[in-house]
């Protein structure tokens, strides 16, 4: 497999031109100029709404095709299966209220303590208001991963809906949701998957991973701010939102409310482009997603190694709480006896961007259960470099001296 040119990848990327190493990756990507040149591009148009009538009304319905079509390789997905959300966190609490109205008082909800909270909170406060009980899978911090031997008891006949994430967006730790699917299902129950961590990381296939409805974000991977939903249309057709009665049943129209932002699918599909470009010229694009994505991971893993050979000299200044066996190149720590404000703020000042916080992974870290408020999380994007990796290492010695 040949590597990745990250020299290459990092000349599309105007932002890198700053000099700051971006360790932030799992928050956002930076964008790629393709990709604020096709938004741009789209905007400024022509552009009305969809049709076939004039080319405004064309670049409109053609920017809409193309970002399902761009999804559906992305995902593994059908096009009727391709929702667009404003974020990830919209689209989870649209679907968790559609889906909840077929509910009953008694039915189970089952979530995850290595989630997210835009995958754990939206779902039981819908299930709290149909009056179910919520049940969840445990993370265990000795292994980062979630307790599968419980799995078999936490999912009762029961079960209405599993929401388990891809990926933990602060221990890097990919579940085994294929097995969790097949529980689920045994069950009768539905899968939800949050992608939005993975999908910067793993060529995704929705029926491997055996998701039935499955978020993803293209702004953590060279995209705009919005966000993906990915189901099969005849899941969808059985799913009822609240929708305005001029508006369209057909799936998937029925669940993008109001006029679409075609400038940022426009965008979206730029950002899948790149990406295929980084799996050379064979094959169809799903084809150069799947090999792009293994250059990717090959690259991480190369760089992941080298931070983590350096975070385990510093210990027991700092512990790593990244040690699941499969796992992303996110890499989270939580300092003894240092502020990890103060280490991020450190880091910042030699233009090395690795930010402090808890990440919206309120469950997880309190899962860790470690006597801080919050930790450094380290991540890594395609076009993270060698010479990014140095710096981050001498920042580090540095602020823990
Ligand atoms: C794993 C994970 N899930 C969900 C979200 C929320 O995504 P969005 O900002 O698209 O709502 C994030 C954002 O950081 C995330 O990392």
């Amino acid at each position: 497999m040949a590597d990745l040119d990250v020299d290459a990848l990092r000349a599309g990327f105007p932002a890198l031109a700053s000099g700051i190493a971006h360790f932030d990756g799992p928050g956002g990507t930076q964008t790629p100029a393709v990709v604020g040149e096709a938004i741009a591009r789209t905007l400024t148009g022509p552009l009305s709404n969809r049709g076939r009538s004039a080319v405004s009304e064309r670049n409109a319905d053609d920017a809409v095709a193309a970002f399902r079509s761009a999804f559906v390789d992305f995902l593994g997905a059908d096009p009727r299966g391709i929702v667009y959300g404003r974020s990830a966190t919209q689209l989870t609490y649209d679907f968790s209220r559609a889906l909840a109205k077929r509910w009953r008082p008694g039915d189970e909800l089952v979530v995850t303590q290595l989630d997210h909270d835009a995958n754990v909170r939206p779902w039981i406060q819908a299930a709290d208001r149909v009056g179910m009980a919520v049940r969840w899978l445990r993370l265990d911090p000795a292994t980062a991963q979630l307790r599968l031997d419980e799995l078999d008891r936490v999912v009762t006949d029961r079960t209405r809906l599993v929401a388990v994430t891809g990926a933990s967006n602060l221990l890097g730790s990919k579940p085994d949701v294929a097995r969790i699917a097949e529980r689920a299902h045994a069950v009768g129950a539905l899968v939800h998957v949050d992608a939005v961590h993975l999908a910067a990381h793993d060529a995704i296939d929705l029926g491997t991973l055996g998701a039935d409805l499955l978020v993803c974000s293209p702004y953590k991977f060279f995209g705009p701010h919005c966000a993906v939903l990915a189901a099969s249309p005849e899941l969808l057709e059985t799913i009822r939102p609240d929708k305005l009665l001029p508006s369209t049943d057909a799936v998937p129209e029925r669940f993008e409310l109001g006029t679409l932002p075609y400038e940022l699918m426009a965008g979206a599909t730029a950002a899948v482009d790149v990406i295929a470009g980084l799996g050379g010229e064979r094959g169809d694009r799903r084809a150069r997603i799947v090999a792009a994505n293994a250059r990717i991971e090959q690259h991480e893993l190369r760089l992941r190694e080298r931070i983590e050979a350096h975070l385990r000299s510093l210990e027991p200044r700092l512990t790593l709480h990244s040690v699941a066996a499969e796992r992303t190149s996110t890499l989270f720590v939580t300092f003894a006896g240092h502020d990890p404000f103060a280490v991020s703020a450190a880091l910042a000042e030699r233009g090395v961007l690795a930010p402090a916080g808890t990440f919206y992974a309120h469950e997880p870290f309190r899962a860790l259960g470690v006597g801080a408020s919050a930790g450094l999380r380290v991540g890594l994007a395609p076009y993270s470099s060698d010479d990014d990796v140095d710096r981050l290492l001498e920042g580090l010695s540095a602020a823990l001296a």
